[in-house]
Protein backbone atom coordinates (compact mmCIF):
# COMPACT_ATOMS: atom_id res chain seq x y z
CA UNK A 1 0.00 0.00 0.00
CA UNK A 2 2.80 2.03 0.46
CA UNK A 3 5.79 2.00 -2.62
CA UNK A 4 9.04 0.99 -1.82
CA UNK A 5 11.99 3.35 -4.19
CA UNK A 6 14.20 0.12 -4.33
CA UNK A 7 11.44 -2.29 -5.93
CA UNK A 8 9.36 -0.47 -8.53
CA UNK A 9 8.51 -3.96 -9.76
CA UNK A 10 7.67 -5.81 -6.86
CA UNK A 11 5.52 -2.09 -5.71
CA UNK A 12 3.72 -2.29 -9.52
CA UNK A 13 2.84 -6.28 -8.90
CA UNK A 14 1.36 -5.28 -5.32
CA UNK A 15 -0.48 -2.44 -6.09
CA UNK A 16 -2.28 -4.51 -8.99
CA UNK A 17 -3.09 -7.33 -7.38
CA UNK A 18 -4.94 -5.08 -4.46
CA UNK A 19 -6.98 -3.47 -7.14
CA UNK A 20 -7.49 -6.90 -9.17
CA UNK A 21 -8.70 -8.60 -5.25
CA UNK A 22 -10.94 -5.49 -4.72
CA UNK A 23 -12.63 -5.82 -8.02
CA UNK A 24 -12.48 -9.46 -7.61
CA UNK A 25 -14.50 -8.83 -4.22
CA UNK A 26 -17.31 -7.27 -5.41
CA UNK A 27 -17.44 -9.13 -8.30
CA UNK A 28 -18.40 -12.82 -6.26
CA UNK A 29 -20.53 -10.97 -3.58
CA UNK A 30 -23.31 -12.72 -4.46
CA UNK A 31 -21.50 -16.12 -4.54
CA UNK A 32 -20.09 -18.44 -1.66
CA UNK A 33 -16.57 -17.58 -2.57
CA UNK A 34 -14.73 -15.15 -0.08
CA UNK A 35 -11.87 -13.22 -1.14
CA UNK A 36 -9.55 -12.70 1.45
CA UNK A 37 -6.90 -10.22 1.01
CA UNK A 38 -3.81 -9.91 4.02
CA UNK A 39 -1.90 -6.70 4.42
CA UNK A 40 1.07 -7.50 6.36
CA UNK A 41 3.90 -5.14 7.42
CA UNK A 42 7.76 -5.62 7.15
CA UNK A 43 8.06 -9.12 8.79
CA UNK A 44 11.23 -11.03 9.82
CA UNK A 45 11.31 -13.73 6.68
CA UNK A 46 13.65 -15.18 4.64
CA UNK A 47 12.77 -12.18 2.50
CA UNK A 48 14.83 -10.03 3.43
CA UNK A 49 18.29 -12.05 3.69
CA UNK A 50 21.39 -11.34 2.27
CA UNK A 51 20.97 -14.36 -0.32
CA UNK A 52 18.59 -11.90 -1.71
CA UNK A 53 18.98 -8.64 -0.84
CA UNK A 54 22.38 -8.15 -0.94
CA UNK A 55 22.90 -4.62 0.73
CA UNK A 56 20.13 -4.53 3.50
CA UNK A 57 22.54 -5.22 6.47
CA UNK A 58 20.80 -7.91 9.33
CA UNK A 59 18.21 -8.40 6.82
CA UNK A 60 16.43 -11.27 9.15
CA UNK A 61 15.71 -8.75 12.04
CA UNK A 62 13.91 -6.60 9.73
CA UNK A 63 10.14 -6.02 11.23
CA UNK A 64 7.83 -7.74 12.69
CA UNK A 65 8.93 -11.18 14.30
CA UNK A 66 7.04 -13.91 12.55
CA UNK A 67 5.26 -15.31 15.00
CA UNK A 68 3.44 -12.52 15.74
CA UNK A 69 2.42 -11.92 12.43
CA UNK A 70 1.11 -15.28 12.00
CA UNK A 71 -0.69 -15.08 15.19
CA UNK A 72 -2.71 -11.83 14.50
CA UNK A 73 -3.32 -12.81 10.96
CA UNK A 74 -4.70 -16.06 12.42
CA UNK A 75 -6.70 -13.93 14.55
CA UNK A 76 -8.38 -11.62 11.58
CA UNK A 77 -9.01 -14.63 10.09
CA UNK A 78 -10.46 -16.51 13.07
CA UNK A 79 -12.69 -13.91 13.22
CA UNK A 80 -13.99 -14.59 9.15
CA UNK A 81 -12.36 -11.27 8.04
CA UNK A 82 -12.14 -10.69 4.44
CA UNK A 83 -9.10 -7.55 4.79
CA UNK A 84 -6.65 -8.09 7.46
CA UNK A 85 -4.35 -5.73 8.44
CA UNK A 86 -1.76 -6.62 10.62
CA UNK A 87 1.12 -4.69 12.69
CA UNK A 88 2.03 -1.15 10.81
CA UNK A 89 -0.17 -1.69 7.86
CA UNK A 90 -2.98 -0.78 10.13
CA UNK A 91 -2.07 2.70 9.64
CA UNK A 92 -2.24 3.16 6.39
CA UNK A 93 -5.33 0.77 6.41
CA UNK A 94 -7.23 2.87 8.45
CA UNK A 95 -6.62 6.05 6.81
CA UNK A 96 -6.04 6.27 3.30
CA UNK A 97 -6.85 2.72 2.45
CA UNK A 98 -10.60 3.77 3.90
CA UNK A 99 -10.59 6.73 1.07
CA UNK A 100 -9.37 4.49 -1.55
CA UNK A 101 -12.33 1.75 -0.77
CA UNK A 102 -14.82 4.88 -0.75
CA UNK A 103 -13.95 5.89 -4.15
CA UNK A 104 -14.34 2.54 -5.44
CA UNK A 105 -17.78 2.02 -3.78
CA UNK A 106 -18.87 5.45 -4.99
CA UNK A 107 -17.84 4.86 -8.47
CA UNK A 108 -18.76 1.52 -8.37
CA UNK A 109 -22.39 2.52 -6.89
CA UNK A 110 -22.75 4.99 -10.12
CA UNK A 111 -21.66 2.53 -12.51
CA UNK A 112 -23.94 0.08 -11.93
CA UNK A 113 -26.58 2.56 -11.72
CA UNK A 114 -26.34 3.78 -15.17
CA UNK A 115 -25.96 -0.68 -16.53
CA UNK A 116 -29.09 -1.01 -14.15
CA UNK A 117 -30.61 1.80 -15.97
CA UNK A 118 -29.71 1.07 -19.81
CA UNK A 119 -30.76 -2.43 -18.94
CA UNK A 120 -34.19 -1.87 -17.76
CA UNK A 121 -34.77 0.82 -20.64
CA UNK A 122 -33.75 -2.14 -23.37
CA UNK A 123 -36.21 -4.77 -21.71
CA UNK A 124 -38.70 -1.72 -21.59
CA UNK A 125 -38.34 -1.32 -25.50
CA UNK A 126 -38.16 -4.93 -26.24
CA UNK A 127 -41.36 -5.50 -24.30
CA UNK A 128 -43.04 -2.41 -26.45
CA UNK A 129 -41.81 -4.04 -29.77
N1 LIG B 1 8.36 -10.36 4.60
C1 LIG B 1 7.84 -9.17 4.41
O1 LIG B 1 8.29 -8.17 5.00
C2 LIG B 1 6.66 -8.99 3.51
C3 LIG B 1 5.93 -7.81 3.61
C4 LIG B 1 4.85 -7.62 2.77
C5 LIG B 1 4.53 -8.60 1.85
N2 LIG B 1 5.26 -9.75 1.78
C6 LIG B 1 4.87 -10.73 0.78
O2 LIG B 1 4.51 -11.97 1.39
C7 LIG B 1 4.78 -13.05 0.47
C8 LIG B 1 5.62 -14.10 1.17
O3 LIG B 1 6.85 -13.48 1.52
P1 LIG B 1 7.78 -13.99 2.69
O4 LIG B 1 8.26 -12.82 3.43
O5 LIG B 1 7.13 -15.12 3.42
O6 LIG B 1 8.99 -14.48 1.80
P2 LIG B 1 9.91 -15.74 1.92
O7 LIG B 1 10.15 -16.11 3.34
O8 LIG B 1 11.09 -15.46 1.02
O9 LIG B 1 9.03 -16.89 1.26
C9 LIG B 1 8.71 -16.87 -0.11
C10 LIG B 1 8.04 -18.18 -0.44
O10 LIG B 1 7.70 -18.15 -1.82
C11 LIG B 1 8.12 -19.37 -2.39
N3 LIG B 1 8.44 -19.14 -3.79
C12 LIG B 1 9.36 -18.30 -4.31
N4 LIG B 1 9.38 -18.36 -5.65
C13 LIG B 1 8.42 -19.27 -5.97
C14 LIG B 1 7.95 -19.79 -7.21
N5 LIG B 1 8.44 -19.37 -8.37
N6 LIG B 1 6.97 -20.70 -7.17
C15 LIG B 1 6.46 -21.13 -6.00
N7 LIG B 1 6.85 -20.67 -4.80
C16 LIG B 1 7.83 -19.76 -4.80
C17 LIG B 1 9.32 -19.82 -1.60
O11 LIG B 1 9.45 -21.20 -1.71
P3 LIG B 1 10.84 -21.96 -1.40
O12 LIG B 1 11.12 -21.78 0.03
O13 LIG B 1 10.55 -23.35 -1.80
O14 LIG B 1 11.86 -21.27 -2.28
C18 LIG B 1 8.94 -19.38 -0.19
O15 LIG B 1 8.18 -20.38 0.48
C19 LIG B 1 5.49 -12.42 -0.73
O16 LIG B 1 4.55 -12.20 -1.75
C20 LIG B 1 6.00 -11.09 -0.17
O17 LIG B 1 6.15 -10.13 -1.18
C21 LIG B 1 6.30 -9.97 2.60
Amino acid sequence: MVPLYRCPNYCASKAALHHWLLVLRWQLRDTKVKVIEIFPPAVQTELHDAKYQPDIIDGRNFGMPLKDFTDETMEGLLAGKDQISVGTSKIAFNSWEQERQKGFAKMTEVAKAEADRKAAAAAANGKAQ
